[in-house]
């Protein structure tokens, strides 16, 4: 079976539009690939290094959602990075073969320093995120990563790593790919991009009352005042929830919206309880898991990582002769 490699960060609680964008798509492939599941802490300390009072629970609280959401232990290896020091180890040494140059080019610093707030006060580590992402794939010679189309100018780089390293030294590294998600990026109620900085995420552990007042709060198409105005389901929140979602009879709603039968309050009501439905499993599951359980899988999780980590790190270390 070909290895697999994928990972987010523990930024809190995990909202749909990570389950749309990343989860779903890694559930489905643990029967058919080698999966390792990485919860990203190191990477989370690029931004917010000063806080990290909270980061023990951020990441037990995301192993409940991964595992709540079909992540299997059985099938999967669910692990925390910094439990695998190696990743460490291959992160500095890979940091030789790339130019600061090439790394001030990668679009996506812009974004942090803009998302982070951070008022163009760059970290050395932030600058070398796409190096620590290169070695979490690298690590496991994996061959497949699957991310949301905003993690290809990572990728990229990591390519360009394994490929520079396999020419300085001897080939340790495999040619590395995306599994890109089919679900279009979900956007958040306020129809940015989902985040929890923004405040506008729905949480695969919020209530039902909770995903209900929030529909309602949902942004609304402007030139739809009264309820039989005709509507424009292309570029409204509330419809691209419904489409995640896959309910059957989309074409029909959408044909309804559009001639102006279909007032939105009804809409954001119906969607809510589309929406509960559809975390009700989700929820029942969570209710069942419990912390001890999740510490003996990521610990497990560790130790499987680990042993592949080190055979890598062997290698790696042979062919550039050191020690
Ligand atoms: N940068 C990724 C994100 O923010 C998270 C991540 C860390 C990752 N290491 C990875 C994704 C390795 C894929 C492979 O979503």
């Amino acid at each position: 079976m070909e290895r697999i490699l994928s990972g987010l960060r523990p930024t809190g609680r995990v909202h749909i539009g990570n389950y749309f964008g990343a989860l779903k798509n890694w559930v489905s492939l643990q029967d058919s690939y080698e999966t390792f599941y990485e919860i990203a802490d190191w990477h989370t300390l690029t931004t917010k290094f000063e806080d990290t009072e909270d980061l023990k629970n951020r990441i037990i609280n995301t192993a409940i959602d991964w595992v709540s959401v079909g992540i299997d232990p059985e099938k999967s290896v669910l692990f925390v990075q910094s439990d695998v020091k190696e990743h460490a180890e291959l992160h500095l040494l890979l940091s030789m073969l790339i130019t600061v140059p090439r790394l001030e080019r990668n679009p996506t610093l812009k974004e942090m320093i803009r998302d982070a707030d951070l008022k163009g006060q760059i970290s050395y580590g932030l600058l070398g995120y796409p190096v620590l992402q290169a070695s979490d794939v690298l690590i496991y010679r994996a061959r497949k990563v699957p991310v949301g189309e905003d993690q290809l100018p990572h990728l990229e780089i990591t390519r360009e790593l394994a490929r520079r390293f396999n020419y300085l030294y001897e080939k340790v590294f495999p040619e590395v790919e995306p599994v890109l998600t089919e679900t279009p990026r979900i956007p958040g109620l306020d129809g940015r991009r989902m985040s929890k900085s923004v405040g506008n995420a729905i949480y695969l552990s919020d209530s039902k009352e909770v995903v209900r007042e929030k529909l309602l709060t949902a942004y609304t198409d402007p030139e739809k005042i009264k309820k039989d105005d005709p509507g424009h389901p292309g570029g409204c929140v509330v419809f691209a929830y419904l489409s995640a979602i896959g309910v059957s009879n989309l074409k029909e709603l959408e044909r309804e919206c559009k001639k102006g039968g279909r007032g939105c309050v009804r809409c954001k009501r119906e969607t809510a309880s589309l929406l509960n439905e559809f975390l009700d499993p989700i929820r029942e599951k969570r209710g069942k898991i419990k912390k001890k359980d999740i510490l003996e899988i990521l610990k497990e999780g560790a130790e499987k990582a680990g042993f592949e980590a080190k055979k890598t790190m062997a290698l790696v270390r042979n062919a550039m002769k050191l020690r």
